[in-house]
Formats: structure tokens, sequence, C-alpha cells
């Protein structure tokens, strides 16, 4: 099979070409979308990532180009309008598990961050300023973490402020029994944000879920509160964050994924004007740590990505049974 790969970076080549594959691989540093589509001429199959747009035009567009397989290289598929997909006779299939580690420990890696300020204790040492001033942190023994979605990563989190001796409450549609038996104690959403130090967003982004922190939800938390997104952007109103950090209600925001990313985010744009008025307030502020998008970003996780994509198109060019088909 002849596939287009779209927003292609020099570390998706590399890992991929780990795994010499039958198929011939065509890759477009381009994002997909409406503009980009035609690349796809002369395929059967695309390769997309997170922030590729696969709506209703763009899917339309690739069932007319003679596309028959989406192979989505990460788990989330909320950039998939998977009525169209349907309607296009267009296969998607994707990575449901890649390292779940590697996304629950960058979480922690922005906890304590953010709690013991060490970014900023390398700027100050190497500056010759050994000062501890405003350096305070807290201990993460003993405090409360609450965590919405406990999947695959959530689990995984879990069990790591479980680690740190971390009371942990946890919210989704139905208990994780294993989660139950290592003591996490499920409760109503509302009861999670009220009684939370730090909350860990780890659902998906679904409609039930877009804004599921929003000024509501903001005002229930406990006053200082610390608040992590690895999952995707739209979780939270960015506007209703930013109030909730200049009053003082969040303490601390660590975010991986922003709503808007895909103008900014795998990009170098350092000698760019920055037009996203939103995220450039969001970094003013001395208790906002962003990263961009690099959860998964982890050896283990790239060549488990690469070898699990390579296989699900493997199968689907085989007629075999689609393990990981979303549609
Ligand atoms: P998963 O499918 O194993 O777990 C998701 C959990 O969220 C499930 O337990 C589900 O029941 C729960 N959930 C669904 N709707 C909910 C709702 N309305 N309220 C509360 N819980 C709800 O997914 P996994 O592998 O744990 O990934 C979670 C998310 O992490 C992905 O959807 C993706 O958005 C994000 N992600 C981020 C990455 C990064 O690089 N930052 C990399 C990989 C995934």
């Amino acid at each position: 099979m002849k596939i287009a790969f779209f927003s292609t970076k020099s570390y998706d080549r590399e890992f991929f070409d780990r795994y010499v594959s039958t198929h011939e691989i065509i890759y477009f540093e381009a994002p997909l979308n409406a503009q980009t589509v035609n690349l796809a001429a002369g395929c059967e199959g695309i390769c997309a990532f997170v922030n590729d747009k696969l709506n209703t035009a763009v899917l339309s567009a690739l069932k007319k180009l003679g596309i028959q397989l989406v192979a989505l290289r990460c788990a989330g598929f909320n950039n998939v309008n998977i009525e169209s997909a349907k309607t296009n006779g267009i296969t998607v299939v994707r990575v449901p598990a890649y390292s779940p580690y590697a996304v629950a420990e960058h979480a922690l890696a922005l906890i304590l961050t953010l709690n013991r300020k060490t970014h900023k204790a390398y700027n100050r040492v190497r500056e010759g300023n050994f000062s501890l001033d405003r350096l305070t942190g807290f201990d993460l023994h003993g405090k409360t973490v609450g965590v919405i979605g406990t999947g695959k990563i959530g689990e995984v989190f879990c069990g790591i402020m479980q680690g740190f001796g971390c009371n942990v409450l946890a919210f989704d549609l139905m208990a994780n029994p294993t989660l139950v038996a290592k003591g996490v104690n499920y409760l109503p959403l509302i009861e999670l944000l009220e009684q939370s130090d730090i909350i860990s967003l780890h659902c998906p982004l679904t409609e039930q879920t877009r804004y599921i922190i929003n000024e509501h939800s903001i005002s229930m938390m406990k006053e200082g509160v610390m608040l992590i997104n690895t999952s995707r952007g739209a979780l939270i109103d960015t506007s209703d964050a930013i109030d909730g950090l200049k009053a003082g209600k969040i303490g601390y925001l660590g975010l991986d994924v922003y709503e808007q990313e895909e103008k900014l985010f795998f990009n170098d744009l350092s000698e760019n004007i920055i037009q996203d008025d939103i995220i450039m307030r969001l970094m003013s502020f001395p208790n906002v740590l962003v990263t961009a998008h690099q959860g998964f970003f982890t050896e283990e996780a790239l060549s488990q990505i690469a070898q699990v994509t390579l296989t699900n198109i493997d199968a689907f060019v085989a007629g075999a049974v689609l393990e990981n088909k979303v549609v």
C-alpha cells in the first residue's frame, strides 16, 4: 500500500524507518487539512497525527482520491469526524496504547516542576544566584490528588501518585476495579473538585468532556489548586482558567496540550511574532508551565507507535481482523 504520512518530523521518519515495511511511505511535513489533502493523490492510505484535521471536507476529498485507510499514529481520535469516515467508507485505525507510562510520567514532571520550581532553580544557579527566595514548594506526601479519567494513562498516574503517599480520588464513567482494590476512591465529579489539592485530566475529549474545566467547575476547586492537563486542550476553557489564575483560585497550571495548539505546537516559532494572545497571556504567569504536547515523547512510545501503526496497516492490507479499528 502507498501511504501519505502527514505532519511528519525528523523523529517520525527515524522511528518509522527503523521498522522497514513492505509499504511505500511518502513523508509530508505539511499537516493534513483541506488545503493539503491533495498531496495524498496516488496513495491508498494516509497516516495522520493529533492535530491533522479529518473533518467532513477532508474525508470527502480523501474518498475522491481513493483513500481507503486512515492510520492514526496516536491514541486520541477527537480530530476525526467518525460519522463522515463511515459515510465515506474509510476505515480508521489508531494506536490505542503505546506507553501509558510516558504520559503519566510527564504529568508527574509537570507537577514536580511547578511545585519545586526546578526550572527556575536551574536558571538561577547557572547565573550564580543561589538564593532560595520564592522557591518554596510543598510535600506531595499526604496531599489529595483527583484524577479525571482512569483508563490506561490515568491508572498508571494513580499508581505513581500513591507511590508518593498521596490520597487518590477518581472520577470516571466506570470505576476501574484494579484501582478500587488499591484504595483509589471514586467520587462524583463535584466532590473530587472540592477535595483535591491537585487535579489531573486523563479522559478523552468528547462532547461530554469538552470544557469539563470551566468557570463553574473552577469555582468548586480548593483555593490554590494545581491543575494538570496532559490529555486534550479543549478539556479546559482556557479563558476561564486565565480568570482562575488571575483570581488566585488556580495556584498552579501545567499544560501539555492547548486548545489552539495546532497553530503552534511541534513547530519552531522562536523567530515569529506569535499571534495567539491567549497562550502568550498564559505563559506570562509565573505559576504556569506549558510543554508542547510531549507527553508521548519517549523512545519506548515512539517505537511502539511505529510498530503498531505498521501492524495496523499490514492487517488492513491482508484483510485481517483490525484490533485497533475506530470505524
Ligand atoms: P483510555 O481510553 O484508556 O482511558 C480514558 C478514560 O477516560 C476511560 O476510563 C474512560 O471511561 C474515561 N472517560 C471517558 N469519558 C469520560 C467522562 N465523560 N468523564 C470521565 N471519564 C471519562 O485512554 P488513555 O490511553 O488513558 O488516554 C487518555 C487520553 O490521554 C487520550 O484520550 C488522549 O487525549 C490523551 N493522550 C495524550 C498524550 C500526550 O502526548 N499528551 C498521548 C496519549 C494520549
